[in-house]
């Protein structure tokens, strides 16, 4: 809970300086939030270079801070390990410590992202996100990534998630960005498994029990239900789709299914 701790402490101090405020507090204050939102960098790579400049600069609550930031925005483990290191090089072994927290920092917000799971505010907030995510100047590819890493992040029971892009011309569909375990599944043609039926359908398909489902491509043993959601063009053609195994049967419900289908419409857009 250290880390729910700052953010209300932080968040209470401020509107403390809010009350005491003149015209140029106030200024640089909505100049602090402007800076980082989506430019010609993206928000997320401003959120990196924050987080660097904070390591060097040792600002422990800018670190904290912005850790939170790229967390929420779906920088990956690899990521941060690289962006340590750059803060580490150019600061010294000095920073050292700041790491050790900022690593306890990460880890706590990972426990919390599961623990804290509230299915109505967890799912506006990833729309919030989301949407700058596809906003930004982030390539196709780094946004996938983001999404997934998120999706995969805050929602417990998404214990597989990933995108598959299709191949009109051959009629398949093929392995994009995912976050769980490996998949022998790296290409499927329309038609076959869940996947397949929703290339073929351009509709949802959502399986409860995959073990009663005939047409079904066994991913993983532990796998017990399946949602599929396609990404459609504005003028109904087929891109790909946003794949999702649960551990749990039944796992996903009618909020689940519009919550996709409203990221997919957004995704649609960066194709
Ligand atoms: N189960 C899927 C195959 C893909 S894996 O789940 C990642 C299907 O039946 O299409």
């Amino acid at each position: 809970m250290e880390n729910d701790a700052f953010l209300k402490e932080r968040l209470k101090l401020d509107e403390q300086v809010m009350g005491i405020a003149d015209k140029n507090i106030k200024r640089f204050y909505n100049l602090d939030s402007t800076v980082y939102k989506n430019g010609v960098l993206s928000a997320l790579t401003k959120e990196m270079l924050g987080l660097v400049s904070s390591l060097v600069l040792r600002c422990e609550d800018c670190i904290r801070y912005h850790i939170n930031q790229c967390f929420n925005l779906g920088i990956s483990d690899e990521e941060l390990s690289e962006i340590f290191s750059v803060g580490l090089i150019v600061g010294g072994s000095i920073v050292i410590p700041h790491l050790r927290k900022a690593t306890g920092t990460w880890n706590e917000l990972k426990v919390n992202a599961k623990n804290n799971f509230d299915k109505k505010s967890t799912l506006t907030f990833l729309q919030n996100q989301i949407d700058i995510i596809t906003k930004s100047s982030d390539s196709k590819e780094k946004k996938m990534q983001e999404i997934v890493v998120l999706l995969d992040r805050f929602i417990p029971y998404y214990d597989w998630t990933g995108f598959y892009l299709s191949d009109s011309e051959q009629k398949k569909l093929v392995l994009g960005k995912f976050v769980g375990e490996p998949t022998d599944h790296k290409i499927i043609p329309f038609g076959k498994g869940i996947c397949g039926q929703s290339a073929e359908t351009k509709e949802v398909t959502l399986v409860d029990d995959v073990l009663a489902e005939e047409n079904y491509l066994v991913c993983s043993l532990k796998v017990k239900s399946e949602i599929v959601v396609p990404i459609l063009s504005d003028t109904n053609i087929f891109l790909g789709e946003l794949d999702i195994d649960s551990h749990k049967k039944e796992a996903f419900t009618q909020e689940d299914e519009i919550f996709l289908k409203e990221i997919c419409q957004k995704i649609a857009k960066i194709f």
